[in-house]
């Protein structure tokens, strides 16, 4: 697919862009994902504090998380929008639009505008936006918090000078990926933010059935958690065998493991899966329609 452009994992610092050190980022909203973000940002030292603002319609919350970290809490959103490169829009996709309206006129041509709401198209965005403004969608998943996420992102205008800013910007969070909004983006949604949940699920099916064969919870979970993180370890660490032919190497002829994936097979569990993700798609598709 020659839309989807990947950045690799943690970038070397020498490769980072200094341009960006220079630049002001805004956060309206500084829920768990705003904060996830930030604390990326600090950790991998690619924007200082001074350089991060934030704003959060109940106080307390932010007043505790800047304490800490140390950001700026400009007075209104207003006022921080006039004077940051990029705003951030980290609140629920419902409180979007009508925040949005209070503020519109503080927005200032060429701006970068990253929104991370799900299901919000861009064009609804640039629309509730009353300037010319470069906007990109974001979708992050939560292992984004261990530098371990799927990030992916979109924009309106596809400059690759944006494009290069945001995969510098995301990067210190996990791998980055650009792809076009609709079919794309949307399957990119289901497999890398609600997929975190379909792994939890399978995961919980998994300590169950260990826990009926006499492991007690803590172990089973145990055990659980490094199968999933063994496996996914070792495709990422054996870059030079696929995915097949790691089953291959685990599956003998007619043994134990080849026993399990043939009623695997016969019970079709990827085409339960493929339904999982289509019905997932559907949902997101509806969300964005009612926006
Ligand atoms: N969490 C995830 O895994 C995840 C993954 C991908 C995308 N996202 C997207 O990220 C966005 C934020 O999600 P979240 O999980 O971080 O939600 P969250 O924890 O509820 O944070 C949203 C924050 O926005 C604040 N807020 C609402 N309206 C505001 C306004 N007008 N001005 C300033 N602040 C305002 C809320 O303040 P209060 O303290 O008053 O509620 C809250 O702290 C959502 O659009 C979501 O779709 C989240």
């Amino acid at each position: 697919m020659d839309t989807i452009r990947i950045s690799p994992f943690g970038r070397e610092e020498s490769v980072v862009n200094h341009l960006l050190a220079s630049k002001k980022v805004g956060f309206i909203g500084c829920g768990n994902m705003a904060q996830t973000i930030i604390k990326g940002w600090l950790d991998s030292q690619i924007l200082s504090a001074s350089h991060i603002f934030a704003t959060n319609r109940s106080p307390g919350k932010l007043q505790k998380f800047a304490e800490e970290k140390k950001i700026q809490t400009p007075s209104s959103s207003e006022q921080m929008i006039e004077q940051v490169d990029v705003v951030v829009l980290a609140m629920k996709p419902q409180d979007l639009l009508s925040a949005i309206e209070d503020f519109q006129h503080a927005f200032s041509e060429n701006q970068i505008v990253i929104s991370l709401a799900a299901g919000t198209p861009m064009s609804v965005i640039t629309k509730a936006i009353n300037a010319k403004v470069r906007v990109a969608r974001l979708m992050p998943n939560t292992p984004s918090s261990i530098k371990e996420g799927v990030i992916g992102y979109c924009t309106n205008t596809r400059d690759e000078e944006l494009g290069s800013f945001i995969e510098d910007l995301f990067s210190p969070l996990g791998l980055v990926i650009e792809t076009e909004e609709g079919e794309a983006f949307e399957a990119l949604t289901v497999s890398a933010a609600s997929g975190v949940g379909f792994v939890f699920e399978l995961m919980i099916y998994w300590r169950e059935w260990l826990e009926e064969h006499g492991f007690d919870g803590e172990t089973a979970s145990l055990m659980t958690i490094k199968t999933f993180l063994g496996a996914s370890k070792l495709a990422d660490q054996s870059n030079k065998l696929n995915l097949e032919e790691l089953l291959a190497k685990v599956t003998s002829k007619q043994g134990v493991t080849a026993a399990g994936l043939n009623s695997m097979r016969e019970l079709e569990l990827e085409r339960g899966l493929r339904y999982s993700f289509e019905k997932a798609v559907l949902r997101d598709r509806e969300l964005s329609k009612s926006r």
